[in-house]
């Protein structure tokens, strides 16, 4: 499973990519304009160039909403630098311009999905992701994950070359419920990472086997 920084705060990224597990960045709207007035295209750059991997994914969101103006601005977005996968909306526009900048060998990461049925045609349009938020829907009382294994087992009966990017994560168990459902990544805040990575087990028993060093008969 890939795993994924879902920020775009620069620092936060850099965290994460110190742990050496980190395979691509996503960020929306919302997570840019959290870091003030940055011009947008120089902070994709500047975040491809914290990844400094070639194969890292970063996806970088388009906020047209018609058609036309999408594929130019996907077009755009898709030259900031080789790791840039262009987001777009599951609209009716979103999934015509996946379509024509998929046709053109610009990938498309699409977000905003909330039903198996997107993600299908999502995929039959060319989409390489599919973002399915899967807190959102738990925040309105419906299990995310069923959503992602009803998304599995459709992409397992053919070969879409589209990959299930969980999105919307908000705490370990999504994140391993999502694994375990074979869901190719999961996208999640640095917090989650380091969430998932501790235990207070672990730390006692760390705390317990220096102590015993320290006195251990010399
Ligand atoms: O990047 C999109 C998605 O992960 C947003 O998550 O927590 O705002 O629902 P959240």
């Amino acid at each position: 499973m890939k795993f994924f920084a879902d920020t775009a705060n620069l620092d936060e990224i850099k965290s994460a990519a110190s742990l050496g597990i980190l395979d691509g960045v996503t960020t929306n709207p919302s997570l840019v304009a959290k870091e003030g007035g940055v011009d947008f295209k120089e902070h994709i750059l500047k975040i491809c160039e914290i990844l400094n991997n070639p194969k890292a994914s970063v996806s970088a969101e388009a906020v047209s909403t018609e058609y036309e103006s999408m594929i130019k601005e996907g077009r755009e977005l898709a030259k900031i630098h080789p790791c840039v996968y262009v987001k777009l909306p599951m609209t009716r526009a979103g999934l015509q311009a996946t379509h024509t900048l998929a046709s053109e060998g610009i990938r498309v990461n699409q977000t905003l999905i909330f039903n198996a049925g997107q993600a299908l045609m999502s995929a039959k349009a060319g989409a390489r992701f599919v973002s399915p938020f899967v807190g959102r829907l738990d925040d309105i009382g419906q299990d995310g994950m069923v959503l992602i294994q009803e998304i599995r087992e459709i992409f397992d009966n053919y070969d879409f070359e589209c990959e299930i990017l969980v999105a919307s994560i908000r705490g370990p168990l999504h994140a391993i419920n999502a694994a375990r459902l074979g869901a190719d990544i999961a996208t999640m805040p640095v917090k989650v990472m380091d969430q998932m990575l501790k235990h207070p087990l672990t730390d006692n028993g760390l705390a317990s086997f220096l102590k015993d060093w320290e006195n251990r008969g010399k």
